[in-house]
């Protein structure tokens, strides 16, 4: 894969500024290391504070934490706010937040339903609203939404929440990408399958969050890494190239 290398020091992002939502771990965290290796300066956000703080020390001058619960719809305004205040302009927006909660719509509690799409749908929309008119006045930048194979291979029980959500995520990216393609900002969506992460410890209830952590810890999963290296292809490629989608499986469990 070719990536762009017209950044200042010869590394593709150097000068920009990304803010990644989730930072404090798997495919955020990693997310934030690649943009970082690749020059940019990246804002993180999510809840822990002390993940991000650690993010921070170990990227050096490269990161700035910003902990917030971006659920909160003013908090998520107020992320896009600080990046842009502290570091004079936001770039890359990667909507990577979000939660699982697995149960059938037969029994489940429509809270989870309601938790689900706020932060994995509704966050993203508020994110990419408070980030545009900054993009447009400059006449780009780069929203990149991490939806889930969950949102290419429909239909898994128990998963309705989490796929509908993702598959919101597909219209949601196809749309902002025909309101936004003139102006030069791009719209990437990521469907990763199945990856090593913390993504099942937040479940409430006991024995669906084992089920899923042994899911997710199966042998020949992805890593979040690869799923990092993935958004960096997506936005070190030339301006006028922009990457619609990249749906990663793997190779053993496709
Ligand atoms: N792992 C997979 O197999 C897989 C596959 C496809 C897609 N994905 C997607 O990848 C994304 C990242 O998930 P992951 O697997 O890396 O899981 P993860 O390790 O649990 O990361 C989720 C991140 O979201 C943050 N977060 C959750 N609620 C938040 C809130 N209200 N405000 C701010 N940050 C919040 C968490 O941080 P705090 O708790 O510190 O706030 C955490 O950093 C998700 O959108 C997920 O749906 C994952």
């Amino acid at each position: 894969m070719r990536t762009e290398q017209a950044g200042q020091g010869g590394r593709p992002l150097a000068g920009q500024v990304a803010l990644v939502t989730g930072a404090s771990s798997g495919i955020g965290a990693a997310t934030a290391r690649a943009l970082a290796g690749a020059g940019a300066t990246v804002v993180l956000v999510a809840r822990r504070a002390e993940r991000l703080a650690a993010l921070c020390a170990e990227l050096g001058p490269s990161a700035v934490a910003h902990p917030a619960d971006v659920a909160v719809e003013e908090q998520a305004r107020a992320a896009v706010a600080f990046a842009e205040g502290r570091c004079g302009k936001l770039d890359i927006l990667v909507n990577n937040a979000g939660i699982i909660r697995p149960g059938t719509v037969e029994t489940q509690d429509p809270r989870e339903w309601r938790a689900t799409f706020e932060l994995n749908v509704l966050t993203a929309m508020v994110l990419a609203q408070a980030a545009i008119p900054g993009m447009r006045a400059r006449n780009g930048g780069h929203i990149v939404n991490i939806s889930s194979n969950a949102a290419k291979i429909p239909g898994g029980a128990g998963q309705a929440s989490y796929a509908a959500s993702k598959y919101a995520l597909t219209a949601l990216s196809s749309s902002l990408r025909k309101e936004l393609g003139a102006a030069g900002i791009r719209v990437t969506l990521i469907e990763p399958g199945t990856t090593v992460t913390e993504v099942a410890e937040s479940i409430p209830d006991p024995q669906r969050r084992a089920a899923l952590d042994r899911h997710m810890h199966r042998e020949h999963n992805l890593e979040a890494e690869d799923v990092a290296a993935a958004v960096l292809y997506a936005v070190t490629q030339p301006p006028r190239v922009n990457v619609n989608e990249i749906w990663l499986t793997p190779t053993r469990h496709p």
